[in-house]
């Protein structure tokens, strides 16, 4: 809708407490559907990897599952609301896959259409514009069965399942992520086996790397025979920093950046595989490449901290080891908090990338475990001093040349954090998972007023 495209001119104004940032900036926040949906098995949705991976014994740290999560299936009305009074531009949400197809194949249901159609449209009345990621992880566990994202053929049922997706919601939707984070579905999911669907094949998982980037060409080319809005991605970067000066953790970080980070970028990108990966790719792995790197509109990158790295240990079966990043102050998660990086990776992703398209930040954010006091107020102020040094960030590198579009907080509302169960809280709302009460924290006040601020509306 041309009501909602950012126009050209990015003329800077000055935002809330001197935060400058483009006058056409998007703000959102970000969700995932199993991380808040809940009704894990209603209206004919199938069973997810995660509905199966959540289910046995030892794999999530609390031992909790997504199947009511926020509940958000029964309360995105008072959810869109919170967004509405948020101020907020943008609304980036997961489409849950098992909803549509819940085999991962054929008909669509009707009632899992019309929970997103509703979604959506329901975005629109409040003004806020919605951007779709089609895959959040909750893979059809039907599609697992045949191999998953082992197997071509995943790619292959994705593109119909996209095209599915635009036909129904092309029209109004704005922004489109086909898949989130390859890079940890493929590491975690396959190679270490911490995350869905729990498979430690190590460097065995490359295949699904490659498929996983092959979904992303077979979604962009759907939504484009559909005429959908912008098309972008929505994928990790974690600098890698070398843990030591060594020769060793040096050629370590350059590795885990190559896996983690090139590995998806670069086919993207720049229509290739780095370091000769490419020959360890299944398929006709030239012809793929050439649907993998289509023109997008925007390049969405989720973005938390840098990644310390050291040499192997003897007997390790990766070549790096993920390390801490010491001298810096840790969130609730033990995450180190280094705003300065995202600024440099920002500026560094143009350099890289001769010809990147515009950036979205598609996901960035922190947890802190803060609760209602006895006056029933959240003062999350440790979240309120890493989203504003995160934005300056931002502001930083669009002072370096870096063209940066938008911001989505991750994430909307406290939520079910994969492997770390209900432990991290992440969220501008505070959700009680008894009563499923959300309670905007006094983070949501500081980013509404600097949304306010930014739009000149205050
Ligand atoms: C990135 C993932 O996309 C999201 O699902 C997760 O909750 C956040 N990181 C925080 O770990």
């Amino acid at each position: 809708m041309d009501r909602f495209r950012p126009s050209a001119a990015a003329s800077a104004t000055t935002g809330g407490d001197d935060i400058v940032l483009p006058e056409n900036f998007l703000f959102g926040t970000s969700t995932a559907a199993y991380q808040i949906e809940g009704a894990a098995a209603e209206d004919g949705k199938g069973p997810s990897i995660w509905d199966t991976f959540t289910a046995e014994p030892g794999r999530i740290v609390d031992g909790a599952s997504g199947a009511v999560a926020c509940d958000h299936y029964h309360r995105w009305a008072e959810d869109i609301e919170l967004m509405r009074r948020l101020g907020a531009d943008g609304y980036r949400f997961s489409i849950a896959w098992p909803r549509i197809q819940p085999t991962g194949g054929g008909a669509a249901n009707p009632a899992g259409l019309g929970f997103y159609d509703r979604l959506v449209d329901a975005l629109l009345d409040a003004g806020i514009r919605p951007m779709v990621t089609l895959y959040h992880w909750d893979l059809p566990q039907a599609l697992e069965d045949g191999g998953g994202w082992l197997d071509r053929e995943t790619a292959l049922r994705f593109g119909e399942y996209a095209a599915i997706m635009g036909d129904l919601l092309g029209d109004r939707v704005t922004h489109w992520c086909p898949v989130n984070e390859p890079n940890v579905v493929t590491l975690y999911g396959y190679g270490e086996g911490v995350f869905a669907p729990g498979k430690a094949l190590l460097l065995d998982a490359l295949p699904a790397a490659h498929h996983l980037l092959l979904a992303h060409g077979t979604a962009v080319q759907a939504l484009r025979a559909s005429g959908a809005g912008d098309v972008g991605t929505a994928t990790s970067h974690y600098p890698a920093w070398p843990r030591t000066g060594s020769d060793a953790d040096r050629a370590a970080a350059g590795c885990f950046d190559t896996l983690w980070n090139r590995l998806f970028a670069d086919p993207i990108l720049l229509g290739r595989y780095p370091g000769g990966l490419g020959e360890a790719m299944p398929g006709p792995v030239g012809e793929d490449l050439a649907l993998i790197a289509q023109p997008l509109d925007f390049y969405g990158l989720n973005y938390y901290h840098p990644m310390g790295v050291r040499a192997a240990s003897e007997g390790s079966r990766l070549p790096f080891e993920r390390a801490d990043v010491p001298g810096y102050p840790t969130t609730d998660f033990g995450w180190p908090i280094v705003p300065e990086a995202f600024t440099d990776l920002l500026v560094e992703m143009a350099e890289r990338y001769p010809g990147l398209p515009p950036i979205i930040v598609t996901e960035n954010g922190c947890s802190y475990a803060t609760g209602p006091d006895e006056s029933g107020v959240v003062d999350d102020r440790p979240r309120i001093d890493y989203l504003d040094a995160h934005l300056r960030a931002v502001a930083a590198a669009i002072g370096r040349g870096a063209d940066v579009r938008g911001y989505y907080c991750w994430s909307l509302l406290d939520n079910f954090e994969w492997a770390h169960g209900f432990t991290q809280r992440f969220g501008l709302v505070h959700v009680d998972y008894d009563t499923l009460v959300r309670t905007p924290k006094r983070s949501f006040d500081w980013y509404a007023d600097l949304i306010r601020a930014h739009h000149g509306t205050t």
